[in-house]
Order: structure tokens, then C-alpha cells, then sequence
């Protein structure tokens, strides 16, 4: 049966190395994100979290493209995210409706969308953080959002009972992409650091969390779990 995966974020970092992997597996690949998706054959549908209308007409375009398609499975991806350096007594309302714009709001823009449509043997999965269970010093509204990300995928997994579409959480660890090296100033010295806090003394790579989503999506005992791949993290 022809998958059709269709993961938001997939121009750079986890949401590439998936989109790379479904692609491998010869299934049909939908990007949404700003940027185009960099992997051959992935179909990108511009879209702006930030921006309300840019979301509908993706859902709109979404929706009259799986017209002809009303009997494959869909795995839907929930990776976009925007991480800021902020606290929990400074930041501005406007900072943290744009962070729950990108990682809040627009996923349940898709959900509403998408799940009337989607057929058995679908998955939504959800790309968490080790900061979905957690918190830490300076990332305030990234914590509030991944937290809200985990109880959408409880919800998600008590709502769609019965329905034979399952949901997960995945939660990575320190990975090498854009978002961790931008969040650390592109210093190496603090990367390296952060690779000595697991028990490989490595950053985790975004190949490693592609293997697990797709894992996710053809394992349907995961339903309503949080997954961690964080190669054994050191906790203090
Ligand atoms: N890297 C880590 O250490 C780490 C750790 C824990 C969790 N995660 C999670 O892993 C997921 C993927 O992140 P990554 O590390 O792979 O980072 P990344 O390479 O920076 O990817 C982030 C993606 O989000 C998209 N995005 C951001 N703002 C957007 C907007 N306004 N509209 C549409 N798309 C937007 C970006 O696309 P455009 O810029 O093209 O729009 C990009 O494709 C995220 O949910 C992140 O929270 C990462």
C-alpha cells in the first residue's frame, strides 16, 4: 500500500533525514516548510506557521491532493519548531505567540485537517524534545510548547480510539542540526561539551531519529508513548 508521508520541517535537520528515509522506502514525501526540502523526489508546500492564511492554503492544497489518493495511509510528522533564548519572567507575549504559532497551533491546524481524512494504518507522530518532559535555565517558551506537544499527543491517542491510526512522541536528545548549533552560537568547544553528556560521548545524529520515526509509524503497539533518543543522557 502506498504511504504518503507528510512531515512539516523537512527543509533541514530530523525532518530532511526522515523525509530522506520515507523516500528510500519509495513512499510519497510532502514537505511543509518555508524552505524547499533539499531530498530528490519530496514535494514542498511553502508554508509560514507564523502566518494564519499561508496555513490554510497548505491545508487547502493538502487536502485536494489527497483526493486521489483516499485509500493510502498517511503518516503525518509534526517537526517544525522554533526555539528562542528566553525566560519565564522577561519574555514578550508576542515571542511566545509566535513559538505556539510554529509548534503549537499549526499542528492543530493539520490535525483538524487531516485527521477527518485519514484512513486506517495511518500515524500521527510528534516530534518532542528531552525538553517535552523537562525543563532547563533560558528556553522558556520552547518548554511551554513542548510540554503543550505532549499533551496534544495524549489527547491525540485517547481521541482517535478505535479509529486504527496510532500516535507517538519522540523525543530526541542533543542532535546535530541547525537548530542545536544555532542555539549554541555555532561554538564547537559548547557542542563537543554536549556530546559528553550522554553515555557515547557523541551528538546524537539526525539519521538516528529519521530510523526511529519511521520505526514509529510501522509499530503501532508505540501508541500514545514518548520515545527518547538521547543515547542514555547524563542527568544532574
Ligand atoms: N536538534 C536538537 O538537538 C533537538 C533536540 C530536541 C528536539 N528537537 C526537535 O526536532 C525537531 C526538528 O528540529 P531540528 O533539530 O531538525 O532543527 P532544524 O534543522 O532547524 O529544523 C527545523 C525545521 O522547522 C521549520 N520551521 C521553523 N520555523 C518555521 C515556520 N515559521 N514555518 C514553517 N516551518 C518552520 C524549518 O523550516 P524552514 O526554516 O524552511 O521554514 C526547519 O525545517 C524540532 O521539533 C525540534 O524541537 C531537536
Amino acid at each position: 500500500m502506498n504511504l504518503i508521508a507528510i512531515l512539516t520541517g523537512a527543509s533541514s535537520g530530523i525532518g530532511a533525514a526522515a523525509a530522506s528515509r520515507f523516500v528510500d522506502n519509495g513512499d510519497t514525501v510532502i514537505n511543509i516548510s518555508r524552505r524547499t526540502c533539499p531530498v530528490a523526489g519530496v514535494d514542498t508546500l511553502p508554508t509560514d506557521f507564523t502566518d494564519e492564511s499561508s496555513v490554510a492554503s497548505t491545508c487547502e492544497r493538502l487536502i485536494e491532493r489527497l483526493a486521489s489518493h483516499e485509500d493510502s495511509p498517511i503518516c503525518l510528522v509534526h517537526n517544525a519548531a522554533l526555539m528562542l533564548k528566553d525566560r519565564c519572567d522577561t519574555t514578550e507575549d508576542d515571542n511566545l505567540r509566535q513559538v505556539l504559532a510554529v509548534n503549537v497551533v499549526g499542528i492543530n491546524t493539520l490535525n483538524r485537517a487531516l485527521l477527518p481524512k485519514m484512513p486506517e494504518h495511518s500515524s500521527v507522530l510528534y516530534i518532542g524534545s528531552t525538553l517535552s518532559e523537562k525543563g532547563v535555565a533560558g528556553a522558556f517558551s520552547y518548554i511551554v510548547s513542548k510540554h503543550a506537544q505532549l499533551g496534544i499527543m495524549r489527547a491525540t491517542c485517547q481521541d482517535l480510539m478505535g479509529r486504527g491510526i496510532h500516535t507517538a512522541m519522540i523525543c530526541p536528545g542533543f542532535t546535530d542540526t541547525s537548530m542545536l548549533r544555532r542555539h549554541v552560537g555555532h561554538d564547537e568547544s559548547v557542542l563537543d561539551h554536549l556530546g559528553t553528556m550522554n553515555s557515547f560521548g557523541r551528538l546524537v545524529a539526525p539519521e538516528e531519529i529519521a530510523d526511529m520515526i519511521f520505526w514509529a509509524h510501522h509499530n503501532p503497539v508505540v501508541n500514545g508513548s514518548v520515545v527518547h533518543g538521547n543515547l542514555g543522557q547524563v542527568e544532574h
